[in-house]
């Protein structure tokens, strides 16, 4: 669609970003709902952030989302926070408010919850103990979203003790029980009773080292999900396949957590469907 001299501004900042699939996802709903707007990569170098959050809404843009690796400095760029962003201490989205004043969100939580939703309707929070790999970003935005949907309890591992301790730590003061399991305890006790297990780590990617785990113990009603969407079947969702398990993939959650951005600086509360997956695949 051409644009006009109204056009509707938006974009997302990272260094580098030429890997970033939300140009084409937010650029898809820009075109199925005939809007006259645009949504374009900002690759903004760490030592400009600071510029380039002054500088965007004076050029007129809407807001913008935020990727690796400056989703901290943009926490404290922001002049308000939503409750999550606040909780994570990470912006992944900000809004430029009527009356200038930036506000941060952080949807990365909420759209693992939406997605987890949408493809395992059977799941709710108070299925059982939630088994969490990870404790980098991503699976701090989803712990923080898995305990505020009530989760009876979270048990974290990660191959490093002392970044689960502290994710632990922090997860402790939203008054849930986050128990700490050893990394070597993956296949044992942190999965057994388990009604849901995610893979919040890099391991699985495309150029990483696979994740290898036998899903044995794990119950046969529990639901697994990973965040690695390259490639979109992981060998950690093959294996939950042949066992019968619900398998929700990564893709989803980059789909939903665009939602709030686009509604502001689209205008319209897009959907997230079959096409929207077709569009974003086929930059993969
Ligand atoms: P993100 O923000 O995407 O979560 P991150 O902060 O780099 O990225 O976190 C990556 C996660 O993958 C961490 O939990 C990391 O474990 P460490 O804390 O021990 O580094 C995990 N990870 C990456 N490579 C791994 C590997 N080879 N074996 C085990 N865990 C790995």
């Amino acid at each position: 669609m051409l644009l006009s001299g109204k056009a509707r501004l938006a974009g997302v900042m990272g260094w580098p970003v030429g890997h970033s699939l939300s140009p084409r996802l937010h650029g898809h709903w820009f075109e199925r709902y005939r809007i006259d707007g645009t949504y374009v990569p900002l690759p903004v170098r760490p030592e400009d952030v600071a510029l380039a959050f002054q500088a965007l809404p004076r050029l007129g843009f809407l807001g913008w989302n935020v990727t690796v690796p400056h989703k901290e400095a943009a926490f404290r760029l922001v002049d308000e926070h939503d409750p999550a962003a606040a909780r994570i201490g990470a912006v992944n989205t900000v809004l430029v408010q009527p009356d200038g004043r930036l506000l941060g969100l952080n949807t990365d939580g909420a759209g693992f919850l939406a997605h987890l939703r949408a493809t395992a309707p059977s799941w709710t929070p108070a299925a059982g103990p939630v088994a969490l790999l990870g404790a980098g970003g991503a699976a701090r935005g989803i712990a923080v979203a898995l305990l505020e949907a009530g989760v009876p309890s979270l048990r974290l591992t990660n191959r490093t003790p002392e970044r689960a301790a502290a994710l632990a730590e922090e997860l402790a003061r939203l008054g849930r029980g986050v128990e700490l399991l050893p990394w070597a305890a993956r296949e044992g006790a942190f999965l057994e009773g388990a009604a849901l297990l995610v893979n919040a780590t890099s391991l699985g990617m495309a150029g990483q080292p696979p994740l290898e785990l036998s899903l044995t113990v794990l119950p046969r009603a529990a639901v697994v999900a990973d965040i690695v969407y390259v490639p979109l079947e992981t060998a950690l969702l093959r294996a939950a396949r042949r066992r019968g398990h619900v398998a929700v993939d990564g893709l989803g959650m980059l789909l939903h957590q665009a939602v709030p951005g686009f509604s502001h600086w689209g205008g319209v509360v897009p959907v997230v469907d079959e096409a929207l997956r077709a569009a974003v695949l086929a930059g993969l």
